[in-house]
């Protein structure tokens, strides 16, 4: 008796792997796991309907919450952005990694399968972490990459299985979406000389058909991480109510050329309303509270973060380090911002806070706090060096 855990989302990859397990990989139980991470719930009763026609058993696992407190606000406290993308789909792949690995345990499972292609990151983010934690316990399937299966075979394939295909299925976009942002890849988006149609956004209005008028949100913090929106608390409804608000405002429309693990450039569009709002009003925020070099030093280690989180290595030790220089700087990062949103723009627009670096009565013009004759004598040495460089190397 064999049995082969599938990450399943419901969509026409995974759902022909469901048959394909069977058929050309000889397994006799295909197990389906679906983590909510956000993803319309909708999206999630469509996997559970479809799973109980065409796998032996379902299991939906709720991780929202964990999404939003342990990678949302984690990538809020540095600034995670890569090449301008929000890694939406990026944070989540460890998180559904776990919760498939989990299940595999549970039911004593002998391999595990995900629908990922051959030429995408998520392959590679599903993998790493699979055999850092699975270590040999588990054979990784990969159905639709190890047959090199088009979209096109794939449709005849559950056409000719009975296999039911998503009712938008000529749509020829490719999307993955949970509470952080919503990915679109695919059809004419492929021709990067195009402007995305206004069809494949869904989080979004376009910013030209806005609101001429702006709307305010302040968004508190406490070590880094927002603890209110508006007077909203709880976690899970502070994300959900910016994606609804900024999306409104035409907030967080990404449209960018992007560097894929593997060095493939890709044509990527992103919508991510919260996430922009709330990395705008933590930068606000850290320019406020921080020192300098402590911004200089901390945008490289959020780089590397970032780039990390984007290569799959959610588990690398690096990670840690990185985070704790990270967390040691966000001690001092509380405070409340006001973005004002307003045709496609999130900006800051008022920052406080306890630990605020900024002192009025020192840079005004109209104050006597600051003795401007005490940089007489630092001005006469700016530059010092520099003066004799070009003295002593003149031809
Ligand atoms: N390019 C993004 C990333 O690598 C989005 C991938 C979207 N995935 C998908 N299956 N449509 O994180």
């Amino acid at each position: 008796m064999s049995r082969v855990v599938l990450a399943y989302s419901g969509g026409l990859d995974t759902s022909v792997c469901i048959e394909l397990l069977r058929e050309k990989y000889d397994y006799d139980e295909v197990i389906t796991v679906t983590t909510d991470v956000g993803q319309p719930r909708e999206e999630i009763e469509e996997a559970e309907e479809k799973a109980r026609k065409l796998a032996d058993e379902h299991h939906t696992v709720d991780a929202v919450e964990e999404f939003v407190t342990e990678y949302c606000w984690r990538a809020v406290k540095a600034n995670a952005t890569y090449e301008g993308y929000p890694l939406s789909t990026a944070l989540a792949r460890p998180l559904i990694a776990e919760k498939v690995l989990q299940v595999a345990r549970e039911v004593d499972a002998d391999a595990i399968a995900h629908g990922c292609t051959g030429k995408g990151n998520d392959q590679f983010r599903f993998e790493a972490y699979l055999k850092a934690h699975g270590g040999d316990e588990f054979e990784i399937v990969a159905p639709v990459r190890d047959l090199n299966l088009t979209r096109e075979e794939e449709i005849a394939y559950a056409k000719e299985k009975g296999i039911p295909v998503p009712v938008d299925v000529d749509s020829p976009y490719s999307i993955d979406e949970n509470l952080w942002g919503r990915s679109i890849e695919g059809g004419v988006l492929e021709d990067p000389t195009r402007k995305p149609p206004e069809e494949v956004f869904e989080w979004t209005v376009s910013p030209e058909e806005a609101p001429e008028e702006p709307e305010t949100v302040e968004v508190e913090f406490e070590d880094g991480v927002p603890i209110s929106v508006d007077g909203e608390e709880d976690p899970v409804r502070i994300v959900e109510l910016l994606n609804e608000k900024a999306g409104e405002h035409g907030v967080g429309r990404i449209d960018i050329i992007e560097d894929r693990i593997i060095g493939l450039k890709s044509r990527e569009v992103y919508e991510a309303p919260a996430a922009i709002t709330l990395l705008e009003a933590h930068r606000a925020l850290e320019a406020l509270t921080l020192t300098r070099r402590e911004l200089s030093l901390k945008s490289r280690m959020d780089d590397t973060w970032s780039e990390l989180v984007y290569q799959g290595l959610w588990f690398d030790p690096l990670r840690e380090h990185v985070e704790a220089f990270i967390d040691s700087t966000q001690s001092v990062v509380d405070g409340t911002v006001v973005v004002e949103l307003h045709r496609g723009r999130a900006v800051p627009v008022s920052r406080e806070s306890p630990n605020s670096l900024y002192d009025e009565e020192l840079i005004s013009y109209g104050e006597k706090k600051f003795d401007q004759r005490v940089a007489e004598g630092a001005v006469e040495l700016h530059g010092f060096q520099e003066r004799l460089a070009i003295r002593k190397r003149k031809p």
